[in-house]
């Protein structure tokens, strides 16, 4: 053979190869030359019992259908197995890209090979999956702060500290109880970590008191985040640590459906205006805006599920274009097996007073839907 026909072979060889291997590996959703209109996007979220992840869901796929891709939105009514059968399924539709929101961080490794042997990139919605080489990225918010921002929206409710950080006038001693998140959710210990951390120092000096004495995460967790797991909680503790008269002068709670379940036991236990404990929150569920509205509930932390969905979007296009996404942090999410690239999202306190500057007029909800604590 004469040099140039070996050239020639030797480069339809190596372009060959290539073509082989640009299919290779995550960020690879897409087939080259693919229109938006033949790629599906899994999408798969926990439950629609709270109002947030219906939110959640509509957005991302609102604006995955807008730039003209296909999705497959589906709930898991917070049940596990659903959860896995549902990502099953949409590996076997050919999904490709997923973005998943788990129910239980650690239970979709199976899963998730499944996607990394179709090659199909996996996005983390909001919660990180754990035990998993096969995460490619992670969208969320700052976990960590944002429990920081409930433990200071407690002590700013109880007047030890003012909202610029400063020492307020209250001393103290207050009696408060603690909650945490669903344990098998990674972002329920970050949140309860941030706020611990936040707190520690007003416990040790005795300016809080948790008078039930449970401190621990395993103690003051809810399973699955349910309201009605929070009111059982919250009626217990009236009954075992205040039945001699003593009040709770607060509560950290780090959502606002269990803040629901709280201030429901409150109530049914007499609590009233004035003398009824700073309630936190978290994700501006409308009905919990409604109740910091009408001075029930003390503060929620508000964590924009338009811009959430944004960066969903942003990474599951770059993977179907061959592209890695963007991260803005490379340490903080290891999943048990690997740093997982993320991009985090700032959060918001939300008092009283907030509610108009920064949940109206950013169009979040309109004021008549605060009124009546109803969205739509
Ligand atoms: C967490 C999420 C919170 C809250 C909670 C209960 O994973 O970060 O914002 O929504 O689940 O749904």
């Amino acid at each position: 053979m004469n040099r140039k026909i070996l050239a020639a072979l030797g480069s339809a060889v190596l372009a060959l190869s290539m073509a082989a291997c640009s299919g290779e590996g995550a960020g690879s959703g897409g087939n080259d030359g693919d229109k938006p209109a033949d790629l599906t996007i899994g999408v798969s979220m926990p439950t629609q019992t709270s109002e947030r992840w219906i939110a959640d869901g509509n957005s991302v796929k609102e604006k995955l259908e807008a730039k003209g891709y296909k999705v497959d939105l589906q709930y898991a009514g917070d049940d596990i197995p659903t959860q896995s059968q549902q990502v099953d399924q949409m590996i076997t539709r050919g999904a490709d890209v997923l973005i998943i929101a788990a129910i239980d961080g650690t239970a979709l490794s199976g899963q998730l090979q499944a996607a990394a042997d179709a090659k199909i990139p996996v996005i983390a919605y909001d919660r990180l999956i754990r035990d998993s080489p096969n995460v490619d990225f992670y969208v969320s918010f700052d976990n960590f702060k944002v429990g920081v921002a409930q433990a200071t929206a407690l002590l700013v409710g109880l007047g030890v500290q003012t909202k610029d950080g400063a020492k307020g006038e209250a001393k103290g001693p207050f009696n408060v109880e603690l909650f945490a998140g669903s344990l098998d959710d990674n972002n329920a210990h970050f949140f309860f970590n941030g706020a611990m951390e936040t707190l520690k120092p007003f416990i040790d000096d005795g300016t809080l008191k948790v008078k039930s004495g449970q401190t621990a995460i395993d103690k003051v967790a809810i399973l699955r985040w349910q309201q009605e797991g929070a009111q059982k909680r919250m009626e217990d503790l009236l009954t075992s640590s205040y039945n001699d008269g003593t009040k709770v002068d607060g509560v950290l709670s780090p959502y606002d459906g269990l803040s629901r379940g709280i201030i429901t036991a409150l109530q049914n236990a007499g609590y009233r205006g004035a003398e009824f404990p700073v309630v936190t929150g978290q994700d501006a569920e409308i009905a919990s805006v409604k109740l910091i509205d009408d001075g029930v509930q003390s503060s929620t932390i508000f964590k924009d599920t338009r811009l959430l969905a944004e960066q969903a979007v942003i990474a599951g296009e770059a993977f179907l274009t061959d592209k890695t996404p963007q991260a803005n942090d490379t340490e903080t999410y290891n999943n048990g097996v690997k740093v997982v690239p993320s991009y985090l999202l700032p959060v918001q306190t939300v008092y009283k007073d907030d509610i108009k500057p920064v949940l109206i007029d950013s169009g979040y909800f309109t004021a008549e839907e605060v009124a009546a604590g109803q969205a739509g």
